[in-house]
């Protein structure tokens, strides 16, 4: 197969990313300019505020992206960029660079999935490590701000096709965790902080009833509401449904009548640049910190719980767990361990590669330039992008 470096270029949330992979298996470069610092004083991604910083970036981002990898414009084989699903203007950003550059430099233009780079980074990593065997059929949860999606995956020939067997009827579960993170006077991203302060509280203080994470297992025959994703036939399915939880949350707070603790937490960490751990741990209260270790370990549990069941029923032999919320200690260690009770292998990518980032980008684009799928000068963003 020939070899091909390839330019990926993201930007459908809140980071501006360029990377160069050689041949779907090698990351050469890998840069991201995050935009928290921009979006952290309004608790979540300012849409506006994501295409201003994504114009600012790009430039540079792409010319440290080359520079790191010894590659110039001019010598790598092919441009790819994120088409969609994501934010509209922040798409287009990245989409308007990729196609004037392919268009100016003579190379090819790759359109790729978001949702399919996620499953690629695993790919990626896994190929970089030397395993190259990968027993089919695979199943991906792909679990980050905007998804909670549950793919079978399949190579055909160069290509690879994805069937989806389930995904979050409301939030996905990577919202959950801002909003509560939010709601609780924590900051954004809510993630990584809850990530790190959900072991000092215990796991068992707070229990959520399985009502308020609905378990909707299913034969559907209908469209999606969210995701835009249609499957025609009765396969089984399994959906998750995040925003119950968050609704308990807020009810404990109410109930627990912690509003005012939280208003001055918020305001002491707003006066924190970079807020440490040792900062957050300094303004919760143990009736806080039992709260997140029980929000994350629901969460958590379903989360492994759904994804394994469908596992089971489609009797796959590999499975993925990737995107944002894929970086989360807990559900590493819980899908690592109760996979191995199953005797199924479960692949994570790196924490950097988890969130978003163009390596996977790249990656994903290798089988379309092998393929020679590459993509009109006339596509444009799609917000809305079903992965098929
Ligand atoms: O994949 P990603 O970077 O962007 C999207 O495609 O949405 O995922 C971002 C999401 C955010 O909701 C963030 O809070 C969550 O991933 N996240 C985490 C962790 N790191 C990022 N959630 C739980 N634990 C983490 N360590
Ligand atoms: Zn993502």
């Amino acid at each position: 197969m020939p070899d091909a470096y390839i330019l990926g270029i993201e930007s459908s949330c809140d980071e501006t990313a360029a990377a160069v992979v050689r041949s779907g298996e090698q990351l050469i470069s890998n840069i991201v300019a995050s935009q928290i610092a921009t979006h952290q004083p309004y608790g979540g991604v300012v849409p506006e505020l994501a295409s201003r910083e994504h114009l600012r970036a790009i430039v540079p981002v792409v010319r440290q992206a080359l520079a790191e990898a010894n590659q110039t414009y001019d010598s790598v084989d092919a441009i790819a960029v994120t088409q969609g699903p994501g934010l509209a203007g922040a798409l287009l950003v990245g989409i308007s660079y990729a196609k004037a550059l392919a268009y100016a430099l003579d190379k090819p233009l790759i359109a790729v999935n978001h949702l399919e780079g996620h499953i690629h980074a695993v790919l990626l990593e896994e190929r970089q490590k030397g395993n190259h065997e990968l027993r089919f059929p695979v199943l991906a949860l792909v679990v980050s701000g905007g998804h909670t999606h549950l793919y079978l995956a399949t190579q055909k020939s160069q290509g690879w096709t994805y069937e989806n067997i389930g995904h979050t009827r409301d939030d996905a579960a990577g919202e959950a965790f801002d909003k509560v993170a939010k709601l609780l006077g924590l900051g954004y991203p809510g993630g990584p902080i809850i990530d790190r302060l959900a072991p000092h509280g215990d796991p068992a203080a707070v229990k959520f009833l399985p009502a308020q994470i609905k378990h909707r297992d299913r034969r559907d025959r209908r469209g999606e509401e969210k995701g835009g994703e249609e499957t025609a036939s009765a396969r089984p399915r399994f959906d998750f449904s995040y925003s119950g939880i968050k609704t308990a949350v807020l009810r404990y707070v109410e109930v627990h009548g912690m509003h005012q603790s939280i208003a001055a937490r918020r305001e002491a960490l707003a006066k924190v640049s970079k807020p440490k751990l040792e900062d957050y741990l300094a303004h919760c209260d143990k009736q806080t910190l039992d709260l997140v270790a029980s929000f994350q370990r629901a969460i958590v549990e379903d989360l492994v719980g759904k994804t394994l069941t469908a596992a089971r029923a489609y009797d796959v032999a590999t499975l993925f767990v990737t995107g944002g919320v894929a970086a989360n200690n807990e559900l590493r260690k819980t899908f690592e361990h109760d996979g191995a009770q199953e005797g199924l292998p479960v692949y994570f990518p790196s924490r950097p590669l988890s969130t978003d980032n163009a390596a996977m980008i790249a990656a994903a684009a290798y089988p379309k330039f092998l393929a020679k799928d590459f993509a009109a000068m006339d596509f444009s963003a799609e917000a809305n992008f079903p992965l098929r």
